[in-house]
């Protein structure tokens, strides 16, 4: 549940305004829910960070892993003068260790709605990548871009997706997306996308509530943001983080639940918790490759080729565009 509205429907333009519609249509709803999207504000982008150190949560290293392994076979497919435009506002070392392994790529696109970000972003890359054109695209990947052309002509365009982002948006979301990005790739083109696979429940749930309890805050930072940009007035304490594993629908479901039968206001109006209650507030797929491999063939990409670890945890995979 990245966007609880169609990817295609109409938003307001800025981000203030966007956030307070889908806090107020995701409480209005039965039951309730709010995108996982937000997040991310500078406290939540920061404990997502300490997430990824956390030793229960193994997506972030085992995907560095793969990628330190097999960025030259990556590389090998993907050729030389590769345009790459990353989903998201950088990766730092993935999207480094990419760009390290690349045969003279021509220029580095990353995607991102947030102006800070993009700036950051570019400023530590331009250090690094003296050579590299830097054409930082201020926009929201799940809507149709307008690529840049670089200077120097590319051979082809590369998509980076990395970090199992892809598994927060639910199914529907997840192909309309892949659809994107195999416009976004054009001919010739591939991408390289992490996902997160389908393993032991135990693993999977303790991922989501390591043991410091920094995955708790992090989800329950959404309410303080609520707090802080809403005129919200959640008590933290009548609140807490459940993230569980469904087995049948392949995903985490992390909730926010409510402790007791209490009233909050946001932006003046007024909302009822049951206690008991769950909010909705993200999900986290994990694939199969199978299952994946044909969630790309409906979206027109072959899975040309998947990099897993030794215990079969996550995968980088690389997709290119499929016949017809
Ligand atoms: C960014 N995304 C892939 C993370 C995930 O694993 O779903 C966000 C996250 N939520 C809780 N922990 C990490």
């Amino acid at each position: 549940m990245a966007t609880p509205m169609p990817l295609s429907g109409l938003q307001p333009a800025d981000p203030a305004s966007m956030f307070a519609a889908d806090v107020a249509g995701g409480l209005a709803h039965r039951p309730k829910r709010i995108p996982s999207k937000y997040f991310y504000d500078a406290r939540g982008s920061a404990l997502f960070e300490d997430i990824c150190a956390q030793p229960e949560y193994y997506l972030t290293r085992t995907e560095l892993s793969i990628l330190a392994r097999h960025a030259p076979d990556i590389a090998a497919r993907v050729g030389a003068r590769a345009m790459v435009v990353e989903y998201g506002s950088g990766s730092g070392l993935k999207t480094r260790r990419l760009l390290a392994a690349l045969e003279e790529p021509v220029a580095y696109v990353p995607v991102e709605i947030s102006p800070a970000a993009l700036e950051a972003t570019t400023a530590a890359l331009a250090e690094e990548f003296p050579s590299l054109e830097l054409l930082p695209l201020c926009a929201d990947f799940t809507t149709r871009l307008a690529l840049p052309e670089p200077s120097r002509p590319a051979a082809h365009r590369l998509v980076f997706f990395p970090g199992s982002t892809l598994g927060n948006f639910d199914l529907a979301d997840a192909a309309r997306l892949l659809a994107g990005m195999r416009a976004d790739m054009g001919t010739g083109g591939m991408a390289v996308v992490g996902i997160d696979l389908v393993k032991d429940p135990a693993l999977l749930e303790a991922a989501y509530n390591d043991a410091a309890g920094v995955t708790a805050a992090f989800t329950l930072n959404l309410l303080e943001r609520i707090n802080r940009e809403l005129e919200g007035n959640f008590d933290l304490r009548l609140f807490e983080h459940r993230a569980r594993y469904n087995p049948l629908a392949q995903r985490i479901e992390t909730h926010i639940v409510s402790l007791a039968d209490q009233l909050v206001r946001v932006a003046g109006t007024p909302v009822r918790f049951e206690e008991g209650e769950a909010m909705l507030v993200e999900y986290s797929y994990k694939y199969t490759l199978a299952g994946f491999s044909r969630m790309a063939a409906a979206a027109g990409l072959r899975l040309a080729e998947a990099f897993t670890d030794a215990d079969g945890r996550f995968a980088v995979v690389l997709l290119e565009r499929g016949q017809g």
